[in-house]
């Protein structure tokens, strides 16, 4: 999704910016641009596709001394991926980038075009700019009309503005969009998330909603709630792999266990990041989330359910948002996230806050919006997940859904010792169960190649496979453009099964440990209106016109693990067959930052 990026000091503004918009690439974009004031002069490129297009644009350009630039990766709302409607979005003397959505640009672009302004884009930003320079008109301070202008603008944003007429400043304004300023020997940078921060400052100021004000080269020091930021630049590395999805999916036994560390243990269960009584008094949960996210959350409302006997409800963010849900002073909301910005579940959350709720976000991002607005928070610590497509970071999710239901199971006086020793040596055995084989992934290689025509997926399963089901159809969508759904197996009579002919493949989810003989009955009546049958399960399965058989397992999580690892490989198998770009998926972003 869009990224942002500014710099004040001495060195080469262009490269620092560039380098900055590489950090941020991984999160989806389609056109990128900067503008970069220096010596009194205001220069920008823009380029439609990747960084590279643009850099080819401004090689021969060079800015020495003192000066400030901005810069954007964007992905496109309002308006196609050209050239004009990249940003930064231009006016006669000022530039600026933004992220979100100004929700009353139509209005502000009408009065504004009655004034005689004539615009160059589709966006909703260059009204940002053009407003800015409409009430230049009427003030000769700079800081005064861009301030006026923040106090015009609706809707979600995280801006940064440039102009010949303040030469030495970075105007900026948050509010609902992530914007980070920091501090290092080099000058004062701007980014919408630490990676590009991270190597060129050592102090940042994570900038809260409301903020509105700017910036030169000394005034960062005025700030308040300056934190350190670590200086080790984590870079993820394919490592020999094809794309990085695929380098996730390897490594997720590695992170799995990392996501134990500390935590689980043969004497109990310790979640150290929360007080002892933060569950105090709880008797219900409400899971919020986007995407694969979602579907972590309805995992794990089966976990918890099933063992800690908590109530719990999971809603779709950007549902939840507008629902005008009833909650309960006694209902923990918990909000869970990758990236930690997600724009519909960040405000989901504060709603929740809003309305009393204790809130605990599950995140794979220190420091992210989502984990800073809530009360707990527990990292998933999957580590930088490149892949636009979520792999290594839903299985955290899960794995942390698990180690809070035996947490509150325990609590809550439903697992004893035993209990809770044979839920971790459970985790243990299913975390082993995701480490990939190399045979199988041959045999998901070879598979693959079956299933790129026909006229759509099922992924069907019961109970916690429903949602794995569900993430298994979304991983072969992001990454193949193929047509999958899931859905409960149980469910298929009801309407689905009106689809089945050959040409619709369905992938079976059979666990030996949960509701197997109940699924079997599900994929047969699949089977007799010839639906073409994959079926992944530990054994033979003889209505299935192709087997992906996982290790035999001791209970139904390990074969949950195990599955989710074939569901991936196989919709990467495919969407590579298919030519596509795997990590960066057309249409699609990392972290969605809009509403
Ligand atoms: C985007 C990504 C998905 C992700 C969802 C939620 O749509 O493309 O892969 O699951 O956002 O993101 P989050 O960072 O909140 O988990």
């Amino acid at each position: 999704m869009c990224g942002i990026v500014g710099y004040i000091g001495n060195n080469e503004k262009k490269e620092i910016l560039i380098n900055g918009l590489k950090e941020l690439e991984y999160r989806g974009y389609d056109s990128a641009g900067i503008a970069i004031l220096s010596e009194g002069e205001l220069k920008t490129f823009k380029a439609v596709g990747k960084i590279c297009n643009l850099e080819n644009k401004c090689m021969d350009f060079t800015s020495r001394g003192f000066g400030l630039g901005i810069g954007h990766t964007r992905w496109a709302t309002h308006g196609k991926p050209t050239e004009a409607n990249a940003h930064p979005q231009i006016a006669e003397f000022s530039n600026v980038v933004h992220n979100g959505i100004i929700e009353n640009y139509q209005e502000i672009k009408k009065d504004l075009q009655q004034k005689g302004h004539q615009f160059l884009s589709q966006t909703d930003t260059e009204v940002i700019v053009r407003l800015f320079e409409e009430y230049l008109k009427n003030t000769d301070d700079v800081w005064v009309a861009f301030e006026h202008m923040v106090a015009s603008l609706r809707g979600a944003y995280a801006i940064l503005l440039i102009s010949i007429k303040a030469p030495d400043k970075i105007f900026y304004a948050k509010n609902g969009s992530p914007l980070i300023v920091g501090k290092g020997k080099d000058g004062v940078y701007f980014a919408s998330s630490d990676t590009p921060l991270v190597g060129c400052v050592d102090r940042v100021v994570y900038l809260e909603d409301g903020a509105c004000g700017y910036m030169d080269k000394d005034r960062f020091d005025t700030l308040t709630h300056i934190k350190p930021l670590a200086h080790n630049k984590i870079y993820a590395q394919k490592e020999g792999f094809r794309y990085f999805m695929e380098k996730e999916i390897y490594e997720q036994h590695k992170v799995l266990l990392e996501t134990m560390m500390g935590r689980v243990s043969q004497e109990g269960i310790f979640l150290e990041s929360l007080p002892s009584d933060f569950f105090d008094g709880i008797d219900m949960i409400t899971i919020c989330a986007c995407g694969t996210s979602y579907h972590a959350g309805m995992s794990g409302k089966y976990l918890l359910e099933r063992l800690a006997r908590l109530k719990t409800n999971v809603a779709i963010a950007s549902e939840f948002r507008y629902a005008d849900c009833v909650m309960g002073k006694s209902e923990l909301f918990i909000a869970i996230s990758q990236s930690g910005e997600t724009a519909d579940t960040l405000e989901a959350l504060k709603l929740a806050k809003k309305k009393g709720l204790k809130t605990l976000a599950i995140c794979n991002v220190d420091n992210s919006s989502i984990v800073r607005e809530s009360d707990g928070a527990i990292l998933t610590r999957a580590g930088i997940e490149k892949g636009v497509a979520s792999t290594k970071a839903f299985a955290t999710q899960v794995m942390v859904l698990w180690i809070l239901s035996v947490y509150l199971s325990h609590h809550r006086g439903y697992a004893d010792t035993k209990t809770i020793k044979s839920q971790v040596a459970s985790m243990l055995k299913a975390t082993k169960a995701t480490e990939v084989n190399a045979t199988l992934h041959e045999r998901l290689k070879r598979l693959s190649k079956r299933y790129l025509h026909g006229h759509g997926f099922f992924f069907i399963g019961r109970d916690i496979f429903y949602p794995l089901a569900l993430e298994g159809a979304l991983k072969l969508k992001e990454i193949s453009y193929l047509h999958a759904e899931g859905y409960a197996s149980g469910e298929m009579k009801h309407g689905p099964i009106a689809l089945a002919d050959s040409l619709l493949f369905t992938v079976a989810l059979l666990p030996k440990h949960l509701l197997y003989e109940k699924i079997k009955s599900n994929v047969e009546e699949l089977g007799a209106r010839d639906a073409t049958i994959c079926a992944i399960c530990s054994e033979d399965f003889e209505s299935a016109d192709d087997m992906v058989y996982i290790n035999p397992a001791d209970d139904y999580m390990e074969e949950f693990f195990s599955m989710m690892v074939v569901l991936q490989l196989l919709a990467l198998e495919i969407a590579i067959k298919m030519g596509n770009d795997v990590d960066m998926p057309r249409n699609l972003a990392k972290s969605v930052t809009v509403e």
